[in-house]
């Protein structure tokens, strides 16, 4: 029955204990955090709501932002300076273009050994994206992709045999998507994934102040809650 006293879910509570495995904190190297200062502070916020580990995953698009490649990102990285208690690491999110395999073949970064977080384009997808995926399993990685609810062509309705090729990589679902924060339709599209048990992995994609406050402000049902937090465990398994 309701009740007035009914204790609210939110979405930040999600955090505590969590291991994040999708962020832009990596400062200045894409849209992200423009710099270690804005870096700090966004880190000690998500200290405090109880973030135990967090992989910095800077985009990797060719000819977008400073377009740097994995050397020169360790070089970021290791430059970054941090004294919080968070157990922060490097990996990317690369962009499915024409330059992905080579960024495979070369030393890409990825989570927990062999895991590569890859994201579409918004709007669009080829089946070509899909057999770079799958050669790249085949050469002994793992695909994470990375908010699959955002990507218009997961969202349209009967769109089966996307959602099939999707299923043969493991999905990782953006907090804030079930908010309504990334639009209505991703918002649908991210609990029906949810509901269906597609999700392996759940990332807060955080690039600044704004992402956090939506964290704060928004509730989700009781069954989302658990749902969504059942998955942190996996996250966890990125950071043996
Ligand atoms: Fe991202």
């Amino acid at each position: 029955m309701f009740s007035f006293f009914e204790k609210k879910n939110y979405i930040a509570d999600i955090l505590d204990g969590m291991y994040d495995i999708h962020c832009h904190l990596l400062p200045g190297v894409d849209d992200g955090s423009p710099n270690a200062e804005h870096s700090a502070v966004l880190l000690k916020r998500l200290e405090d709501l109880g973030i135990r580990g967090i992989y910095f995953t800077p985009h990797i698009i060719n000819g977008t932002y400073r377009s740097l490649g994995e050397a020169e990102l360790r070089t970021e990285f290791a430059a970054f300076r941090y004294d919080g208690n968070i157990d922060i690491r490097l990996a990317a999110e690369y962009f499915i273009d024409d330059r992905f395999q080579e960024h495979m073949a070369g030393s890409p970064l990825a989570m927990g050994g062999n895991n590569i977080l890859a994201e579409f384009s918004m709007s669009g997808y080829s089946l070509h994206a899909f057999d770079i995926l799958f050669e790249t399993t085949i050469s002994g990685l793992e695909i994470i992709i990375a908010h699959p609810e955002r990507y218009y062509f997961v969202q349209e309705r009967g769109r089966d045999k996307v959602i099939k090729l999707i299923r043969q990589h493991q999905l990782q679902l953006n907090l804030l998507s079930l908010t309504g924060f990334h639009g209505s339709a991703a918002k649908k599209c991210a609990e029906r994934l949810l509901e269906e048990g597609r999700y392996s992995f759940v990332g807060t994609d955080t690039h600044s102040n704004t992402y956090i406050d939506a964290m704060q402000k928004s509730t989700v049902s009781k069954k989302i809650f658990d749902k969504v937090n059942a998955l942190k465990e996996n996250n966890r398994s990125l950071f043996n």
